[in-house]
C-alpha cells in the first residue's frame, strides 16, 4: 500500500476525532504529505498539537488565521491538496458541504478544492438515518464525495447501528485503491455503456422486472466521464441521478435497449454491457389489464435477443465487456459466457451473497479476459468502476485484444 499524495484531512467535531490522530500516522507511514484543518468543534475533542505533532505541519483552524498568515491562504491550500480527506465527518460538515455553505475553513476548502473529496462519516445512528442526512449523503455522492464507511457496531453513545466511523487502516487502504493512477488511454473515445434493469409489461399495469439498482453501470459511465471518454449511456429505469456529461438515452424494455444500443455500437470504440437484461419477455402483452381468476395462471414467456452477443457479433465489433451475476460456479460460468458469447472481457461477481452485488452500494469483480483475470476486492461501487475503466483502457490499448 503505498499513498503517494498531499493529503489535505479536515477533522471535524465528533468523538471519532481521536481515531484521526492514528489516521495520520498511518498516512505519513505510507507515503502521504498530510496537512491538518480542524473545525472549532474539534479542537474539543483533540489538540491541535496532537496533529502539528504527527502531521509535521502546522494545523489550520480559522480563515482568518491561515489567510492572515498568507504562506499557505486558503486558496493555496486547497490547490495544495491531491486529495481533501474529511474523517470524522459530522452531520453538521456534511450538511454545509452539501448546501455549499462557506463559513468556516474547512467548508471554505472544501468549496475551493478541484480535486477528488472523500469523507468518513461519523456519529450516531439516528442521526445517520434522519431523512435530512441521507438526503444530504445522497447530494454529495451526486456531486462526486467518496464515501468511505461509515460501519456498524457499538457507538459512544452506548446504541448500536451504523454511524462508527471506518478503522483508520481501513480509509487508508481505501484511499490507497481510489487514489490510483490517472486512467490514460481512454481521452476522446466513445463509450457506450447499458446500466439497470429492464422491465417486461404483462398488461397495462403490471410488468416483470429484476432486483438491478443501475448502481454499477452509473458508476462505470462516470468514471468513463472522468476518464475523459464521450460517453453515452442506455439505461432502463433507476433512481438515480443522470451522470454529468454523457448522452442519456432512457429505456424501458429489452427490445427498446436492443434498438437503442445496437443503432450505437457500431460507432463506438467500447461497449459495457452492465444493464441486467431480461432474458424472456411475455410473448403476448395484454390490452386489458388481467383478471383475478380460479386456479393457475400461465403466461407464455419468448426468449428476448442478447444485446451483448449481438454486438460482439457485429462485423467490427467494439472492444466488448460483459457482466455475469452468478450464484455459483463463477469462473466457470463467466469464462463460458466470454467464449460463447465472444467478447474481449467479463466481469462476474457474486450475487444472493450477504454483501455486494444487486442494489448495494458495494461490489466485488472478478474479471476474465482470454489469457488473463484480476480480482477486485469489496469496494464502493464507485471506486470499483475507476478500477474497471482503468484495466479495460489497458487491455483495449494492448495489441493483442484477443
Ligand atoms: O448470459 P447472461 O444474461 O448471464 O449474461 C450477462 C451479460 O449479458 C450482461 O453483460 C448483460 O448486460 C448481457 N445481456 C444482454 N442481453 C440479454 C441478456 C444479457 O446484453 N438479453
Amino acid at each position: 500500500m503505498m499513498i503517494d499524495k498531499r493529503v489535505l484531512l479536515g477533522v471535524s467535531g465528533g468523538i471519532a476525532a481521536y481515531k484521526a490522530a492514528e489516521l495520520v500516522r498511518l498516512l505519513r507511514a505510507q507515503g502521504a504529505e498530510v496537512r491538518v484543518v480542524m473545525t472549532e468543534s474539534a479542537v474539543q475533542f483533540v489538540s491541535p498539537l496532537t496533529f502539528q505533532a504527527l502531521s509535521g505541519n502546522p494545523v489550520y483552524i480559522s480563515l482568518t488565521e491561515v489567510d492572515a498568515g498568507n504562506a499557505m491562504g486558503h486558496i493555496n491550500l486547497a490547490r495544495w491538496a491531491d486529495v481533501l480527506l474529511i474523517a470524522p465527518a459530522t452531520a453538521n460538515i456534511m450538511a454545509k458541504i452539501a448546501h455549499g455553505l462557506a463559513d468556516d475553513l474547512l467548508s471554505t476548502l472544501y468549496l475551493a478544492a478541484t480535486c477528488p473529496v472523500y469523507v468518513a462519516p461519523a456519529m450516531n445512528q439516528a442521526m445517520w438515518s434522519k431523512p435530512v442526512t441521507q438526503e444530504n449523503i445522497a447530494k454529495l455522492r451526486q456531486h462526486g464525495v467518496g464515501f468511505i464507511g461509515p460501519e456498524q457496531g457499538s457507538q459512544a453513545c452506548g446504541e448500536i447501528g451504523l454511524g462508527r466511523m471506518s478503522e483508520p487502516a481501513d480509509i487508508c487502504a481505501y484511499l490507497d485503491a481510489s487514489t490510483g493512477s490517472e486512467v490514460q488511454g481512454l481521452q476522446g473515445l466513445r463509450i457506450l455503456v447499458s446500466a439497470g434493469p429492464t422491465r417486461e409489461p404483462l398488461d397495462p399495469v403490471r410488468y416483470l422486472t429484476n432486483r438491478s439498482s443501475g448502481k454499477m453501470g452509473y458508476a462505470v459511465a462516470n468514471a468513463a466521464i472522468r476518464a475523459g471518454a464521450h460517453v453515452t449511456l442506455v439505461s432502463g429505469p433507476v433512481a438515480l441521478p443522470p451522470p454529468v456529461g454523457c448522452e442519456l438515452i432512457n429505456v424501458e424494455t429489452a427490445g427498446q435497449m436492443y434498438e437503442a444500443v445496437m443503432s450505437r455500437a457500431t460507432v463506438c470504440h467500447v461497449y459495457i454491457g452492465t444493464a441486467a437484461v431480461a432474458d424472456y419477455s411475455p410473448v403476448v402483452v395484454q390490452a386489458e389489464k388481467i383478471k383475478k381468476q380460479d386456479g393457475l395462471l400461465s403466461i407464455s414467456f419468448q426468449k428476448n435477443k442478447d444485446i451483448l452477443a449481438a454486438v460482439a457479433g457485429l462485423d467490427a465489433p467494439p472492444f466488448t465487456v460483459g457482466f455475469a451475476a452468478e450464484t455459483d460456479a463463477l469462473e466457470q460460468y463467466a469464462r463460458g459466457k466470454l467464449e460463447q458469447k465472444n467478447l474481449d472481457m467479463i466481469a462476474a461477481n457474486w450475487v444472493g451473497r450477504e454483501q455486494g452485488g444487486f442494489d448495494s452500494e458495494q461490489n466485488a469483480l472478478h474479471v476474465f479476459w482470454r489469457g488473463g483475470e484480476k480480482k477486485f476486492p469489496l469496494m464502493e461501487k464507485s471506486a470499483l468502476a475507476g478500477h474497471l475503466i482503468e484495466l479495460i483502457a489497458q487491455r483495449f490499448q494492448s495489441a493483442d485484444r484477443a
